[in-house]
């Protein structure tokens, strides 16, 4: 299934971040299409997608797959802009020259800005779903995008100094949570489905992703593609950096219990199943 979600959402991707031929600013569509396409887990399209499945009773995933694009586009947006000098000044990115350096601090900059618009667009327009579902996805996108970018700011003035576990976990939940949210939320939407349930539960994968991911940043054995021990040497506010491996392990183990209990509330289903068996890989991934 979710190398199923993956191929569908890349295909949508591959359209909807084509370049008009002998554009004169091809450069930024370059830009975009290095980031979409540099080996990215896709697991907020998975989680879109399986929402969709679990709480439509369908297994055909189609109608759910440019929420699956959309959500990818933010996220890469996000990560673009993340990397940036001004933020976390980051070299390496899915085993890659992050943007910036590949394409210059301004086109990436742009890519990033085109690529959070056109996440917009193409929420707005999902061929499958009608109008007002429609609009009611692109501001989904704009207001969870928003909680994000909030979360990054708290996360820029935030320090191992100056943050208590409480102030982490609100901005862990913004920076992190809100887009995994949105990815459920989007699957819901799309299944004619309240969204509150699929909220909920995407707010604490979020928080369970984000431990492990500050877990991989400790870790001399994870495989990230990413510059290890970065959040140490910059003084970054992280459960790691805050409380040190072991406590951190065990809020991982923690927030793991907690989202696999939420699942129970979905009722019974094979995508049930299969999203349990994500929370477990994310609680022990090495990437
Ligand atoms: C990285 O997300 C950013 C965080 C929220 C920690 P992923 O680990 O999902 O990144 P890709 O898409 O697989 O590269
Ligand atoms: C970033 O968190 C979350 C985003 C909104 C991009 P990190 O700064 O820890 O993500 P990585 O480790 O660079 O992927
Ligand atoms: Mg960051
Ligand atoms: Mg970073
Ligand atoms: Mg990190």
């Amino acid at each position: 299934m979710r190398e199923a979600v993956a191929e569908k959402t890349n295909e949508y991707l591959k359209k909807a971040l084509s370049c008009p031929e002998n554009a004169a600013y091809k450069k930024l569509y370059d830009a975009m299409n290095y980031s979409v396409n540099a080996g990215g887990k896709r697991i907020r399209p998975y989680l879109c997608g399986e929402f969709y499945c679990m709480l439509s009773g369908k297994t055909d995933f189609t109608p759910a797959v440019p929420y699956c694009a959309a959500v990818e586009m933010v996220h890469t947006s996000s990560l673009i802009h993340d990397d940036l000098p001004a933020m976390d000044n980051d070299v390496l990115r899915r085993g890659m020259p992050t943007n910036h350096v590949k394409f210059g601090e301004a086109t990436a900059i742009l890519a990033g800005d085109t690529l959070l618009l056109k996440a917009c667009g193409t929420a707005a327009s999902n061929p499958y779903m009608d109008g007002k579902t429609n609009a009611e996805a692109a501001s989904l996108v704009a207001r969870k995008s928003c909680g994000m970018m909030a979360g990054q700011q708290i996360d820029l003035i935030s320090s191992t100094f100056s943050t208590t576990e409480e102030s982490l976990i609100q901005l862990q939940t913004l920076k992190t949570g809100c887009l995994l949210s949105l990815s459920c939320m989007l699957g819901a939407l799309a299944a004619g489905k309240d969204t509150a349930q699929a909220e909920a539960f995407g707010s604490i994968y979020g928080l369970l992703f984000q431990i492990t991911d500050d877990l991989l940043d400790s870790d001399p054995e994870s495989d990230t593609g990413k510059t290890r021990g970065k959040d140490e040497r910059d003084h970054k506010a992280t459960f790691v950096t805050l409380l040190g491996r072991e406590k951190a392990e065990k809020k991982a183990d923690e927030l793991l219990k907690a989202a696999i209990k939420m699942l129970d509330g979905f009722g019974e289903s094979e995508s049930k199943h299969r999203l349990a068996e994500l929370c477990r890989k994310t609680r022990y991934r090495k990437n």
